[in-house]
């Protein structure tokens, strides 16, 4: 089985992405054929400063590595370094409708939020992901939930591909956590947790610290009542059940007990410490690893190396298809 997955290099990584995304990359590794990708390119689809993009694609790798994604197991690279990347994309736009992008969720908030700049690259960013995915051939997805419909039209982009051009792309599917596909906000529990938030309380980034914890979680919403139970009455309590379950590893009804008697500013103080005892490690690994460049470089000259070995084979045949070679 062989399975893709991406990260964008912004600046905030937050618990979403690690327990929603990375967590799952980590656990396949073990019995499959990974493929890990920083997408600078889907990162310039929003204004970015040059220099904070170089530092934050690096930084991303940091953060995968001290996560546990093993460059000895897993393909790890940067997506402009494979220019195939930008080619499929060309070709498959070319097959692509204009309302099949018009539909995506993803790029009709981004376009509200970002009014003044919705700029074609936007709209293309399922294309781009779609290409990603279908060069290397890939099963298994590995994704939260918010990229279920770009998912989606890579399916259907690798099925129309193959019937106009002949059997060519591998049909992919996605992989949601059951518990962990849909991290919520805390300061609204009934959007996810996103780096794009207007405020800072809605996310535990990665490198928070442990003052910074404990003011979000105790600023979090909370529902109304105080028992502390998971259940769809109960939104915020049960988003935040889920993440101390998430950094904890225990059970939520092991948790729902152990609170039992407790009210909700016990509860949040103990998800507080829970979640500093688990970042902490974390923060002090991505820490050691920034330092060495040398060692980040290699890990990406060689992933870069074995990537494209892959692509290159992908696009050859695509074009040969097409009639461009
Ligand atoms: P990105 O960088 O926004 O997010 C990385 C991963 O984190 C997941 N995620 C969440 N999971 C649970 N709860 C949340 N609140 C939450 N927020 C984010 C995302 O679903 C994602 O899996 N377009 C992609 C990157 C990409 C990609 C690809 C992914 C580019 N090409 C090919 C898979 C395959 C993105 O922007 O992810």
């Amino acid at each position: 089985m062989r399975v893709f997955s991406g990260i964008q290099p912004t600046g905030i990584i937050h618990i979403g992405n690690l327990f929603g995304a990375i967590r799952n990359w980590i656990l396949l590794q073990n019995h499959c054929e990974c493929i890990f990708c920083i997408v600078n390119y889907h990162a310039i689809t929003l204004p970015k400063k040059p220099e904070e993009l170089k530092k934050q694609t690096y930084k991303m790798v940091a953060i995968l590595l001290a996560a546990g994604i093993d460059p000895k197991k897993s393909i790890l690279f940067i997506q402009s370094e494979v220019k195939e990347h930008t080619e499929l994309c060309w070709i498959l736009n070319t097959i692509t409708k204009i309302p099949e992008l018009e539909r995506m969720t993803q790029f009709k908030e981004k376009a509200k939020e970002h009014k003044e700049d919705v700029n074609v690259g936007l709209f293309d960013y399922p294309i781009l992901m779609a290409a990603d995915i279908l060069l290397y051939n890939i099963d298994i997805v590995p994704v939260g939930e918010d990229q279920k419909q770009h998912v989606e039209l890579a399916r259907t982009l690798a099925r129309r591909f193959n019937k106009i051009f002949g059997e060519t792309f591998k049909i992919p599917t996605a992989s949601i956590q059951e518990d962990a596909g849909r991290i919520m906000g805390l300061d609204n529990p009934l959007k996810k947790m996103s780096k794009s938030a207007k405020s800072s309380l809605n996310y535990i980034a990665i490198d928070d610290s442990p003052q910074q914890i404990r003011e979000k979680i105790k600023k979090a919403v909370t529902d109304s009542g105080k028992e502390i139970k998971k259940t769809p009455q109960k939104p915020a309590i049960s988003n935040l059940l889920n993440i101390y379950s998430l950094s904890s590893g225990k059970e939520i009804s092991t948790i729902e007990d152990e609170f039992k008697n407790s009210g909700y500013k016990e509860f949040k103080e103990k998800l507080a410490l829970v979640l500093i005892e688990f970042l902490l490690p974390l923060q002090k690994k991505v820490r050691k690893i920034e330092k060495d460049q040398k060692y980040i470089k290699k890990v990406l000259a060689e992933g870069r190396r074995k990537a494209q070995e892959i692509a290159k084979d992908t696009i050859k045949e695509v074009k040969e298809k097409v009639g461009l070679v």
